[in-house]
């Protein structure tokens, strides 16, 4: 075959691969889109559901536990169910305590810069693949509103750190058995894992690997900012799997603590 007759037109200007083709590609380009489709569209109708629910998010003291749902912590309103209220809290809060804290770990999501790519490609077509033209014939980037406000993402970020600090104590807390004293459950060790996950996905962050390697001219006169950097770094090029990982045991260990709630799987104590 020569060379002219495996040429593909460029319409410069115009829709990306041309008008005509959509794409060249013979492998299966369409499977990242579809399974994160479904796997976000999975996890925002049961996280709203879940949402919704108000209720069956605390296991407590009556059956010697105290495991609180990621989705409800920290409980703010004053209408949290025994045992699962934070120190400071709102009176008067008649809506589930779910939607008082959910905006700061959805809006750190939603502006994460892999799943924007991700969701971009996925919803959007915008492209939906490398070397696969758009669906779009026009391209504006994240220069107008509302997605240049996708620069926030920093700002989610700080107020990730807090909600992390927030369900590492629940993870705490979840050694201690009222009334039985001090031991490890299954549902101490989903907890532990959720915050650990948590954490591998806010400290692999861009805007952590920038914070504290950005904005540096020189390493040698930054030796602690350089340690974090080199720390950082390796996770960073780990974010992806972070994204999905923390994404799915975090709506796992809502599942967990829900059922362990309403009385349909029990707690099994380890020592
Ligand atoms: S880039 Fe994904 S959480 Fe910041």
């Amino acid at each position: 075959m020569s060379v002219t007759e495996r040429a593909t037109n460029v319409v410069l200007g115009g829709t990306r691969g041309g008008p005509d083709v959509a794409t060249l590609r013979k492998d299966r380009w369409w499977l990242q889109p579809v399974v994160t489709v479904s796997i976000l569209t999975a996890f925002v109708i049961y996280s709203t559901w879940a949402a919704f629910q108000n209720k069956n998010y605390y296991v407590g003291a009556n059956v010697h536990r105290d495991l609180i749902s990621p989705f409800y912590s920290p409980c703010l309103a004053s209408s949290c169910v025994e045992g699962s209220r934070a120190g400071f809290f709102f009176n008067g809060w008649s809506l589930s305590p779910a939607f008082l804290i959910l905006l700061f770990p959805l809006g750190f999501r939603l502006s994460c810069y892999y799943y924007r790519r991700s969701y971009y490609r996925a919803f959007w077509w915008s492209p939906p693949a490398c070397a696969v033209s758009d669906a779009h014939s026009s391209y504006s980037g994240e220069t107008r509103f509302p997605l240049v406000m996708q620069n926030i993402h920093r700002y989610f970020f700080y107020a990730g750190l807090v909600f992390n600090g927030f369900l590492t104590y629940d993870a705490i807390r979840a050694f201690h058995q009222p009334g039985l004293g001090w031991g490890v459950t299954v549902g101490t060790l989903v907890l532990i894992i959720n915050a650990t996950l948590l954490w591998l996905y806010s400290l692999s962050c861009h805007a952590c690997r920038h914070l504290c390697g950005g904005h540096v001219k020189s390493f040698r006169a930054a030796p602690v900012r350089h340690k974090l950097w080199k720390i950082i770094t390796p996770l960073n090029a780990k974010h992806m799997n972070f994204a999905w990982a923390s994404l799915i045991f975090v709506a796992f260990t809502d599942v967990y603590v829900r059922l362990v709630a309403s009385g349909v799987w029990t707690d099994y104590r380890l020592f």
